[in-house]
């Protein structure tokens, strides 16, 4: 095998690998280097590109902006600890999954003891390794959560945040984490909300039949072209109560819940222009009902779930948290 406290394998058959100079090295030669920063456990298939691209570009372009060290804000900490429940994680693993920029490997890595194992199956693994690397105890990979490079029941705790709605079979990605807790360990996923029938008649939904097709560069100079007046125009509209309605129907993210208190003005323009970004270039957008993933969760076997919405100073999230029977 090799040297990590839990083994590395290979993400084709879970067969051995072992670890060299220029990375994981498969029985019959397959190789899964080691480049800036992560070890690149991609299927061969997946190599040439995936439909996470957006995301690369996304959290390349905005590395900074939503980690606490940089934005001067803390609210990745609260949102991890209060969606999570966990402590300081001393003597325990831990498995990120779609980590992004690693705004949350930031709060594993400074605010508990963890060994953490952080995945994603984009080129922001490279915007991770710049925030977060290098760490004693931090690895990083990229790769997919349909393929995770590790063996079944590992992981002490493994969470999954602002991801699962991106994925495109939402249930298979929460079985595949719920794989990877050790019996007795837990996991913690959040996901958009469907609420009800109104959902999905917003700006977002409307639009994104042409916007996930687009070009990104194009679409991320669109975005930042219109964000400015947008983001007036939703400032007036609260001041006159009719905020809620009018930012439904603008195809800005929602002020109210993607920009924090705190933030100066060039900080709530770019976090705007990120977050509508997020909006409307992903492949997938596939909100969930958070009683059918609580069901999944208890199909899997966890116990003492905890499914509904998590409150914490700057926002709100659904949350699905429990534990796997022994
Ligand atoms: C909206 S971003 C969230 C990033 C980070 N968790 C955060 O909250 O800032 C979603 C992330 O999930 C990753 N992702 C999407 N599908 C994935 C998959 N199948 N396996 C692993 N990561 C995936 C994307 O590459 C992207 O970085």
């Amino acid at each position: 095998m090799n040297t990590f406290p839990i083994p590395v394998v290979d993400p084709r058959d879970g067969g051995p690998l072992r670890l060299t100079g220029e990375g994981f090295v498969a029985q019959d030669g397959e190789v899964y280097p080691f480049v800036g920063g992560a070890y690149r456990m991609l299927l061969p298939h997946e190599r040439k590109g995936n439909y996470t691209e957006n995301f690369g570009k996304q959290w390349n372009t905005f590395a900074r902006t939503q980690v606490d060290e940089h934005s001067g804000v803390d609210l990745s900490k609260r949102r991890f600890f209060a969606q999570t429940d966990w402590g300081d994680l001393a003597g325990q693993t831990v498995l990120e999954v779609g980590s992004g920029a690693g705004r949350f490997t930031e709060v594993v890595l400074k605010h508990t003891k963890a060994e953490l194992y952080s995945v994603d199956y984009s080129a922001a693994v490279e915007a991770n390794y710049a925030n977060n690397g290098p760490h004693p105890r931090l690895r990083l990979f990229q790769a997919g959560v349909y393929a995770l490079p590790f063996p079944p029941q590992s992981f002490d705790n493994v969470f999954c945040f602002g991801v699962l709605q991106h994925t495109p079979d939402v249930k298979k990605s929460v079985e595949c984490l719920a794989a990877m807790v050790k019996p007795g360990g837990r996991l913690a996923v959040d996901f958009y909300p469907i609420k009800g029938w109104w959902s999905k008649i917003h700006a977002k939904y409307l639009l994104r039949p042409w916007t996930k097709n687009m070009n990104h560069d194009k679409l991320l100079r669109l975005i930042r072209r219109n964000v400015p007046w947008m983001l007036a125009v939703a400032d007036f509209s609260y001041k006159i109560g009719l905020g809620k309605i009018v930012n439904r129907f603008l195809p800005l993210c929602d002020v109210k819940v993607c920009l924090p208190k705190g933030l100066s003005p060039e900080q709530r323009l770019e976090w705007a222009v990120l977050d509508t970004f997020d909006m409307f270039s992903p492949a997938y957008d596939q909100p969930q009902r958070i009683p059918t993933v609580e069901k999944w969760f208890k199909e899997l076997g966890f116990i003492d779930v905890f499914a509904g919405y998590v409150k914490y100073d700057g926002g709100v999230s659904a949350v699905v948290r429990g534990r796997k029977s022994k």
